[in-house]
């Protein structure tokens, strides 16, 4: 769409853009990290000229991130990394007050979600930054003539950096990318305190449901399922892990957790929440064994970790809405909820993380995109951990910004650390 003055856009209503740009500013007070880093880079110009198309959901902390990038001297395009997640008065925004070319509304189908991805590789870019990889896997699967143009690229969740690992290991990927969720600032906090709040959110907004007394299960006990559990636990559910890895299990059993496998959790549970990143952990014969009434959240990257051709199959067309976010699955004998279509609730039944944590995750993108716009030339083609460097700096950058020093070691204690002649 051409709208004179603005950038190349698609988005719902530019007319939701003043309600954007409040709601980006608000965000914005809660990410001192980012706000200390586009400071740097209004001076610095480190990404100047550089063509980044960003591939995330379109929420006021990535329009934070945009804008971070855009004054470092990038530009930028946008699409959105989920069907769900876009938030359209932020989508607005950015291109009526930011000039970002944005192409993403909330709810399209999966044929506008691609076209909008398509509109962003047109921009020839030569930075990507992902979540998820689809843009990466476009690129590479469908627009192979482009990938020489393209110096490093960015991940920035668990699902995309499995899949990137995956093609560096078929040799299928050419160009080098930093795994962001890789960073500890990025994985211990986004995935586990992000997730974990938002994902609880995005439930009780859909739900409204009292979670003290409740049965929930939740499949994962990696970073995000650990986030969750906590705070299901906090508010009074009952809660049982789903995993198929002993020591993560063992984990979750002693976080005082019970572990049952998915068969024997389907009878007991009442609310079912997935976050493995694989597919179909709840199945026909789960669905079969869920109590009336039972609910059912994904917050893994795909919509793939609830088998829904099962689920809709045994509902056989009987599906309604039954309120904003809720899906009614008539199973005859009884009825199962879904939220969100099975997409992560957190974006797709509240409005993602908050912008505390984001903040770390996204300062780790823009010191990642610095990192490989500099340092492109001397990266293989594969998928590299954020430098530490960057990390540390991100963890001192948000305690300095929440007033928090820490003592430095004394030389005694230096040396001490750094000897092996010291024993009992
Ligand atoms: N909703 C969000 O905003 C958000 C944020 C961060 C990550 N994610 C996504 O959440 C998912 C999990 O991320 P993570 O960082 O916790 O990953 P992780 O690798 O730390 O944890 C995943 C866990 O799931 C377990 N698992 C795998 N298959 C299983 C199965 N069939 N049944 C039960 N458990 C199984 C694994 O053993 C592992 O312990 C990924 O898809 C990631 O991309 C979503």
């Amino acid at each position: 769409m051409s709208t004179p003055g603005l950038p190349a856009h698609d988005v719902t209503d530019l007319a939701l853009a003043d309600g954007g740009v409040r709601r980006i500013e608000w965000a914005e007070r809660e990410m001192p990290v980012l706000r200390l880093i586009r400071a740097r880079f209004e001076v610095e110009r480190p990404l100047a000229g550089v063509r980044v198309a960003a591939c995330l959901h379109v929420t006021t902390e990535t329009a934070n991130l945009v804008r971070t990038l855009a004054a470092g001297g990038a530009e930028v395009a946008v699409a959105a990394s989920n069907p769900l997640s876009t938030q359209d008065d932020v989508a607005a925004a950015l291109v009526a007050r930011y000039g970002i070319p944005v192409h993403a509304r909330r709810g399209v189908d999966r044929d506008t979600y691609y076209a909008h991805l398509n509109a962003v590789a047109d921009t020839h870019p030569q930075l990507t930054m992902d979540d998820g990889c689809d843009l990466v896997s476009l690129l590479h699967a469908e627009r192979p003539g482009q990938v020489p143009e393209v110096l490093a690229g960015t991940e920035e969740t668990t699902t995309g950096v499995i899949r990137l690992r995956a093609m560096a290991k078929d040799g299928a990927l050419r160009y080098p990318v930093i795994a962001v969720n890789e960073a500890e600032t990025k994985h211990l906090f986004d995935n586990r305190y992000g997730t974990g709040q938002s994902t609880i959110d995005g439930i009780l907004r859909a739900t409204n449901i009292l979670l003290a007394g409740r049965r929930a299960v939740v499949a994962g006990y990696g970073w995000v399922g650990k986030g969750i559990t906590r705070r299901l636990a906090g508010m009074g559910a009952h809660v049982a892990v789903v995993e198929v890895d002993p020591v993560r299990a063992l984990e979750a059993l002693m976080d005082g957790f019970a572990v049952k496998t998915a068969g024997e959790a389907a009878p007991w549970g009442e609310l079912f929440i997935t976050a493995t990143g694989n597919v179909n952990v709840f199945r026909r014969e789960h669905f079969v064994a869920m109590p009336d009434g039972a609910i059912m959240a994904n917050s893994g990257h795909f919509d793939a970790e609830l088998d829904l051709a099962a689920l809709r199959g045994l509902a056989e067309g009987h599906v309604r809405e039954v309120r904003r976010d809720v899906q009614e699955f008539d199973l005859g004998p009884k009825k199962l909820h879904l939220i969100a279509e099975g997409r992560l609730v957190n974006l797709g039944a509240a409005e993602g993380h908050p912008a505390a944590v984001m903040d770390m995750s996204f300062a780790n993108q823009a010191l990642s995109a610095e990192y490989a716009a500099a340092h492109h030339a001397e990266l293989e083609p594969t998928v590299y951990v954020v430098p530490e460097a960057i990390d540390r700096e991100v963890a001192r950058l948000k305690l300095a910004a929440l007033g928090i020093t820490l003592d430095d070691m004394t030389d005694e204690q230096k040396a001490y650390v750094s000897s092996w002649t010291s024993g009992t």
